[in-house]
C-alpha cells in the first residue's frame, strides 16, 4: 500500500527506529521506576530526587541540549515522546524530570557561547535542576506586568522582587529570572538573567501545597538586593519578553504531550475497568452510555497527539510554531481534563476513591489547563494568530 511518504506529500506518521527506541525506553522507565512510587510520592508530596537521578542516568533528562555541548541534540518530537510516556507514569514525577527544558532553553535560544558553556554542560554531568522564574504573585497570564526589577549598577544588576509557582525552584541550582530593567517600557523593558540559587539575597519562600502533580516541587521565591554580574544577562536589555515567548513556543508541545500521557493512562484504566465491572448481569462496557465515552476518549487522545506531533515537527524544521504549539497545548490539556473526568465517571464511586488510580489522574490533569499558559491564554494566542498574524 502506498504511504503518504512514498507518494511524495511529505507527511508521515511513522516513527523512525531511533524514535521508537526512545519511546520504549521512556515507557519502560515510567512502568518500572515511576508508576510503582507514584501514589506514595503524590500522597506525601515527595520530591523524586531518586527517580530524577535514575532518569538522568539512562539519558531521559535534558534531551534537548545541543550536541556541541555534549547533549543529545534531540528535538521536539523526541521531547514529545518522552513527555507522553513519563506522564503516563505520573505527571508529577515526570514534570520534575522534564522541567529543566524551561530553565535551560532561554540559554540555548539567547545565551552567548560562554554562558551556554558555563551553565548547560553541568546539567549533563549531574542530575541538577534549573528553573524558569517568570510568574509572579501579580503577573501570571500577563507577563508584561512583571514587577521584579533589575537595576543596572556598573557591571552588575541588582534584582528585587518575588516569583510564584516556580517548578522545581526549591531544588534548583540556578534560575532563569525575568525582571524589568525599564518599567516605563512595559514588555519591551523585560530582561532575562541567570541567577544561581545560592546567590546572596535569594530565598525559597514557600514550598506550595498543590491539588495535583504533587511530586513536583512548586515554590515561591524572593530576591532581595541580589547582585548579578552583567555577564549573566541573556541577550540585550529588553529582549526578555521575546525570549520567554519563544521558550514557551518550544516547550508547550512537550507539555501537551504530557497531557496526552495522562489522558492515555486514564483511558487505559477506564477500558480495563469497564470490561471487568459487571452491573445488571453484564460488563458495563456493553452499555452505549459507557462505550461512547470511551470512543470519544480514544478519538480525542489521538487528535491531541497529532496536534502535538505537528507542532513538534514544525519546531524540528526550524519553523515558528506559535499557533500550532497553542493548538496542541489547548486541545491536549482540555482533552486530559475531559478524559480523566470521564474515567472517574466510569469508575463511579470507586473512581472517587484514592485507592483507585483515576482520582489522581483527574487532579493531575487540571494543572495542564493552567501552567505554561492557561487554556484561555492558548485561545488568546490562537485568536491573535488568526486576526493579527505576525510575520
Ligand atoms: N514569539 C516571539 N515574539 C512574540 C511571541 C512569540 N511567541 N508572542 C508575542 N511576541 C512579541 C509580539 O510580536 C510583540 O512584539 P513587539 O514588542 O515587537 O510589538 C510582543 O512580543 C508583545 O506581544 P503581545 O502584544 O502579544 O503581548 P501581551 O502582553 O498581549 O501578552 C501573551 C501575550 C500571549 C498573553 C503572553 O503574556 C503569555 O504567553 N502569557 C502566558 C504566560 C505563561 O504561559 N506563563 C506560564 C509560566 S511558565 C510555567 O507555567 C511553567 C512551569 O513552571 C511548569
Amino acid at each position: 500500500m502506498a504511504t503518504a511518504e512514498a507518494t511524495g506529500t511529505g507527511v508521515s506518521f511513522a516513527l523512525t527506529e531511533e524514535q521508537r527506541a526512545l519511546r520504549d525506553l521512556a515507557h519502560e522507565f515510567a512502568e518500572k521506576e515511576i508508576r510503582p512510587v507514584a501514589a506514595e510520592y503524590d500522597e506525601h508530596q515527595t520530591h523524586p530526587a531518586d527517580v530524577i537521578a535514575k532518569a538522568h542516568e539512562v539519558g531521559l533528562m535534558n534531551p534537548h541540549l545541543p550536541d556541541e555541548l555534549g547533549g543529545a541534540g534531540l528535538g521536539g518530537i523526541a521531547g514529545a515522546l518522552i513527555g507522553e510516556e513519563l506522564c503516563w507514569g505520573c505527571s508529577g514525577i515526570a514534570t520534575s524530570i522534564v522541567a529543566n527544558i524551561l530553565g535551560a532553553l532561554p540559554l540555548v535560544l539567547a545565551g552567548t557561547e560562554e554562558q551556554r558553556r558555563e551553565w548547560l554542560p553541568p546539567l549533563l554531568e549531574e542530575p541538577i535542576l534549573c528553573s524558569f522564574a517568570l510568574t509572579e504573585p501579580d503577573a501570571g497570564s500577563d507577563v508584561s506586568g512583571i514587577q521584579t526589577t533589575a537595576v543596572r549598577r556598573g557591571d552588575e544588576y541588582v534584582i528585587n522582587g518575588s516569583k510564584m509557582f516556580i517548578t522545581n525552584a526549591g531544588r534548583a541550582s540556578w534560575f532563569t529570572v525575568f525582571a524589568s530593567t525599564d518599567k516605563a517600557a512595559g514588555h519591551r523593558g523585560l530582561t532575562a538573567f541567570v541567577v544561581p540559587s545560592d546567590a546572596e539575597g535569594v530565598t525559597v519562600e514557600k514550598h506550595l501545597d498543590k491539588m495535583g502533580q504533587r511530586a513536583t516541587d512548586t515554590s515561591a521565591l524572593a530576591f532581595q538586593d541580589v547582585v548579578v554580574p552583567a555577564a549573566r544577562r541573556l541577550g540585550e536589555e529588553g529582549q526578555g519578553f521575546k525570549i520567554a515567548m519563544q521558550t514557551l513556543d518550544h516547550t508547550r508541545p512537550g507539555t501537551a504531550a504530557g497531557a496526552v500521557g495522562v489522558a492515555r493512562a486514564a483511558f487505559e484504566h477506564a477500558v480495563e475497568y469497564s470490561r471487568e465491572r459487571v452491573q445488571f448481569g453484564q460488563p458495563i462496557a456493553i452499555n452505549q452510555g459507557v462505550n461512547f465515552l470511551v470512543a470519544d476518549m480514544a478519538a480525542e487522545i489521538e487528535a491531541a497527539r497529532l496536534l502535538v506531533w505537528q507542532a513538534a515537527w514544525l519546531l524540528d524544521q526550524g519553523e515558528r510554531a506559535t499557533l500550532q504549539s497553542s493548538y496542541a497545548k489547548r486541545f491536549a490539556a482540555d482533552t486530559a481534563m475531559k478524559v480523566t473526568t470521564d474515567a472517574v465517571q466510569i469508575f463511579g464511586g470507586y473512581g472517587y476513591m484514592k485507592e483507585f488510580p483515576v482520582e489522581k489522574l483527574m487532579r493531575d490533569a487540571k494543572l495542564f489547563q493552567i501552567y505554561e499558559g492557561t487554556s484561555q491564554i492558548q485561545r488568546l494566542v490562537i485568536a491573535r494568530e488568526i486576526f493579527l498574524p505576525r510575520d
